[in-house]
């Protein structure tokens, strides 16, 4: 199949170099002139495991190319995947639909055939139905289609996720387009054994923001069962792990922590509440996890604060400041709220992240230390906001000598507290006795 992906950010760039592993022929556009001359000389705008080496694979093979002109990658494709941003409106917290609509009337002017043109991004429920609405106007006589398949990656495991996903969900009205995406993904089904699932378009867009709001659910009552924990004397992770073992709930995103982050759950769940609300069906659930999180992330900044005794004045090391490892985004990252209030409160920050330091630099305007050594050096303690491996191993023996206070605040729950106390540490962590 020959396929283009019209944006290479985070999605389009790991789903157009995938479908090229997998022996389709996939042009990459976007109207970032620069982004595009950095991937034709192999560099990743994005920092993702495994990606560069995929990339480099299939550009070398013939399979993937990279082009800023859009005209030059649509006539001859069988499926044009839109992939461009939608993030919240500022002012209703609405998907900010503009790049994905002017990405329709373009691919539009420049169709020459039946093409199934195919809604990657995350878009609010009815938004393939306008996409349609759209070429149409614009192109009365042309055969086309347009479909949804939304995308589950997770950013830090995303090449995993593209080769191994759960589902593939397709909605789709004509059976023309049924049989070109089950073509496009036709190694998924036979190799993999993935179930791809066929609904409407309307019930198609409306499980990617079900997913995501109902993972962002799970992790905000694991979290308020970490609080229910700490007052009663439990422990939130084996509470997960009991609950988890019951197939009907599962382990997975039972992991308590400082509230979720990233680029996809707060803007999703947002996003979701504001189309229920407006098709008068609102999630009073939604709405609540929502606020829920945004409120946790302050009051793990006052817990901080608390468990160091006050910090006017203090050095606190800050380890990990990305929303999740194996990523340099720090999108709606917890830190970006705990860290100018621990500031505005008096402390002086020692932060340190293996992949986040440049844009954390930037939105922060703090210095970021090189080394986690550095970062724990004649401080106060050292706050856990992140869990990236080479904290968790960290030599516990040296976490000591270079801290001023043997003080670990562990917003992660990567150490176990009966370790911790035996090296010789005050040590809290999240919904489990300290
Ligand atoms: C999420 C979904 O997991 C993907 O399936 C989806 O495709 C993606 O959004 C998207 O819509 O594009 P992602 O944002 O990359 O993926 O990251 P997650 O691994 O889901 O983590 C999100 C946040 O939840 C992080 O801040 C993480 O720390 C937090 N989290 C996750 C917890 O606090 N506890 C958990 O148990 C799991």
């Amino acid at each position: 199949m020959k396929i283009a992906m019209i944006g290479t950010g985070y999605v389009g760039l790991v789903t157009g170099a995938g479908f090229s592993e997998f022996g389709h022929s996939v042009v990459c556009v976007d109207k970032d002139a620069n982004k595009i001359a950095m991937l034709i000389d192999g560099i990743m705008p994005i920092f993702e495991p495994g990606l560069n080496s995929i990339v480099a694979a299939n550009t070398k093979a013939g399979r993937l190319s990279f082009t800023a002109d859009l005209n030059a990658a649509v006539p001859g494709a069988d499926a044009i995947f839109i992939a461009v941003g939608t993030p919240s409106r500022r002012d209703d917290g609405h998907a900010d639909l503009t790049d994905v609509l002017d990405t329709a009337a373009e691919i539009a002017r420049a169709l020459t055939g039946y093409t199934v043109i195919v809604t990657k991004s995350t878009v609010p429920v009815g938004t393939s139905r306008k996409i349609e609405e759209i070429i149409r106007s614009i192109r009365p006589e042309l055969e086309f289609d347009v479909v949804s398949n939304p995308e589950f990656l997770r950013e830090g495991s995303a090449i995993g996720d593209f080769r191994h996903p759960d589902r593939v969900v397709v909605g789709c009205d004509s059976e023309r387009a049924r049989e070109v995406l089950r073509e496009i993904y036709r190694p998924h089904h036979h190799v993999t054994e993935t179930p791809v699932i066929f609904t409407t378009r309307e019930t198609s867009e409306l499980i990617k923001y079900a997913s995501n709001a109902f993972l962002a659910t799970k992790i905000t009552f694991i979290n308020e069962m970490a609080d229910i924990c700490e007052k009663v004397g439990g422990d939130v992770k084996d509470v997960a792990r009991g609950m988890g073992l019951d197939r009907r709930i599962g382990r997975d995103f039972l992991n308590a922590g400082p509230g979720y982050g990233g680029s996809c759950f707060p803007k999703d769940t947002l996003a979701l509440l504001k189309t229920s609300q407006d098709v008068g069906a609102p999630s009073h659930i939604v709405e609540t996890v929502v606020a829920i999180n945004a409120a946790r992330k302050i009051a793990m900044a006052k817990r901080i604060e608390a468990d160091f005794g006050g910090v006017n004045g203090k050095t606190v090391a800050v380890l990990g400041l990305t929303f999740k490892p194996d990523t340099d985004d720090m999108r709606d990252a917890p830190s970006l709220v705990i860290v100018p209030y621990l500031q505005s409160r008096g402390a002086r920050i020692q932060a340190y992240d293996p992949r986040g330091g440049k844009e954390a630099h930037e939105r922060l305007n703090l210095d970021i230390c090189k080394t986690a050594e550095e970062a724990l050096s004649d401080a106060d303690g050292v706050v856990i906001l992140t869990e990236w491996k080479e904290f968790q191993a960290f030599d516990l023996t040296i976490m000591k000598r270079l801290l001023m206070r043997p003080l670990v605040v562990d917003l992660r729950n990567i150490y176990s507290p009966e370790q911790m106390a035996a090296a010789g540490f005050a040590y809290f962590s999240i919904g489990r006795p300290s």
